[in-house]
């Protein structure tokens, strides 16, 4: 594994192996890998001829007061990662490549930033848009690997991708949980053991509002046994959102439908935590 800071020396590396004829798969993360992150580099080596991951906590996609500067980051514990599946390239750049100053041009996808997370996160799909925007085009992908998990950011990306005329393929994983169905996330690590067992919860009300919508039941009352389940939780500080929507807009879903996002994001003490289904 080859590490490259430099973005204009990864666009070198790029352009030369796109030009051969390579395939490329690509995975941008923040780093503190897990099991979550690995498993779309997996899926990633078996679809491409190289695979190069990016690490990179972005400063843009934080709101101001949000986690940027605890952001957990162990980069010699994720190289051992990549290491361990001969990935290609780790793409490691700093703030000032990217952003270097006199920076002020952002990508804006309109509606879905708006909706979900996008209302708790002023900016954060702004600064997601942009920076995957950034790393798409230094890395030059033919295929691009994100995680269910963060349902609404690959939704976004999509957009992005269509309305923009990139030509990589976005292909969506599915969400890798813990063995009590948490979702992992680099996240769980703020969380201490009493708040870890209590997040429990939010796959427990995920999993009981698919029961109800699989038994015919309506989706405005499948949202009230959701908040219900998550309210008998003390240790959640705010329910941000929990409910049933509509996966292609996010438009909350009022009656019945053929598939539904089932999303939830809530803070148990200062850690902002998001997990879904879709249900069909
Ligand atoms: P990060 O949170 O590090 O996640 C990187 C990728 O891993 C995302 O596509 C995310 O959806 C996926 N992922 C995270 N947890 C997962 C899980 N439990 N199962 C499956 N996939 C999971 O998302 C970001 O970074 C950033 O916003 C980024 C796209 C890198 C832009 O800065």
């Amino acid at each position: 594994m080859e590490v490259i800071r430099i973005p204009r020396i990864m666009r070198e590396i790029s352009k030369e192996l796109r030009f051969k004829g390579k395939s490329i798969g690509f995975i941008p993360t923040m780093g503190a890998l897990h099991e979550g992150h690995l498993s779309l580099i997996r899926r990633a080596k078996e679809e491409n001829d190289i695979v190069i991951v990016s690490i990179f906590v972005n400063p843009t996609q934080f709101a101001q007061g949000e986690d940027y500067e605890k952001y957990p980051r162990d980069v010699e514990l994720d190289k051992e990662k990549l290491e361990a599946l001969a990935i290609d390239y780790l793409f490691l750049p700093d703030v000032n490549s990217l952003y270097p100053e006199g920076y002020s041009t952002y990508v804006v996808v309109e509606g879905l930033s708006d909706k979900l997370c996008g209302i708790f996160r002023p900016g954060h799909f702004r600064g997601v848009a942009t920076i995957v925007c950034k790393l798409f085009n230094i890395v030059k992908p033919l295929r691009a690997y994100f995680g269910q998990k963060d349902y609404q950011q690959s939704l976004i990306i999509r957009r992005m991708v269509e309305d923009l005329n990139f030509d990589i393929e976005i292909i969506v994983c599915p969400t890798v949980r813990e063995q009590d169905g948490l979702a992992m996330s680099s996240r769980n690590l703020y969380l201490n053991e009493k708040e870890r067992q209590s997040a429990t919860v939010i796959y427990k009300a995920l999993k009981e509002g698919e029961r109800l919508l699989n038994k015919g039941e309506k989706p405005l009352d499948v949202k009230l046994k959701m908040h219900e389940i998550l309210k008998n939780e003390p240790l959640i500080r705010e329910i941000q959102y929990a409910g049933v929507y509509d996966p292609l807009t996010l438009e909350e879903v009022k009656e019945r439908q053929n598939k539904y996002l089932l999303a939830v994001a809530l803070k148990i003490g200062d850690t902002r935590l998001i997990d879904n289904l879709i249900v069909e």
